[in-house]
């Protein structure tokens, strides 16, 4: 990388218990592991108000923890305008919460605002399912895509 400016990414999904908390701690982890922990700054949110405080999904917590990432420390919050201020990467889980955000989007706004999966290596998804109302097999299906497209994020960020 080459600015001193910390590069920030926010991940967005709908409750901010299940998708985007799984992207924030399989990211930052990969970060960390790069060395890059003060240079890259992660985050993540939800564009409802549902989950407000939470810590979460016990599921999500479960399936990550299967693969050495532990998500217990995050607790849900919904976005705000204020994140476009403070966030260079701002990636949807899917194409709703991604309309969700250009409403909120300011005009000004010079950052990245897309989809999380356009940084994905495969070709067969192009938003993150929703797990929540399915089983085990949805959660590990989260990890695997978010695993890849968080190496593709971090090799598209470190060239910058
Ligand atoms: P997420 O999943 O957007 O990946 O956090 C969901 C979490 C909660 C609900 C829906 C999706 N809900 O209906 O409460």
């Amino acid at each position: 990388m080459s600015s001193s400016k910390k590069t920030s990414v926010l991940f967005v999904c709908l409750g901010n218990i299940c998708r985007s908390p799984t992207a924030d701690g399989v990211f930052q982890k990969l970060v960390n592991e790069a060395g890059l922990t003060e240079s890259i700054e992660v985050d993540s949110a939800g564009t409802s108000s549902w989950h407000i405080g939470s810590p979460p999904d016990r599921r999500t917590i479960q399936a990550a923890k299967t693969r050495n990432y532990s998500l217990d420390h995050l607790r849900g919050r919904q976005v705000m305008t204020e994140d476009f201020a403070a966030f260079d990467y701002i990636l949807a889980m899917d194409a709703d919460n991604l309309h969700e955000l250009e409403t909120l989007k300011p005009v000004n706004y010079q950052g990245h605002l897309g989809l999380f999966l356009d940084f994905s290596t495969q070709q067969t998804y192009r938003e993150v399912p929703d797990p929540y109302h399915g089983g085990e097999s949805g959660f590990n299906l989260v990890l695997d895509l978010v695993e890849d497209a968080c190496h593709g994020l971090l090799t598209h960020i470190s060239k910058k």
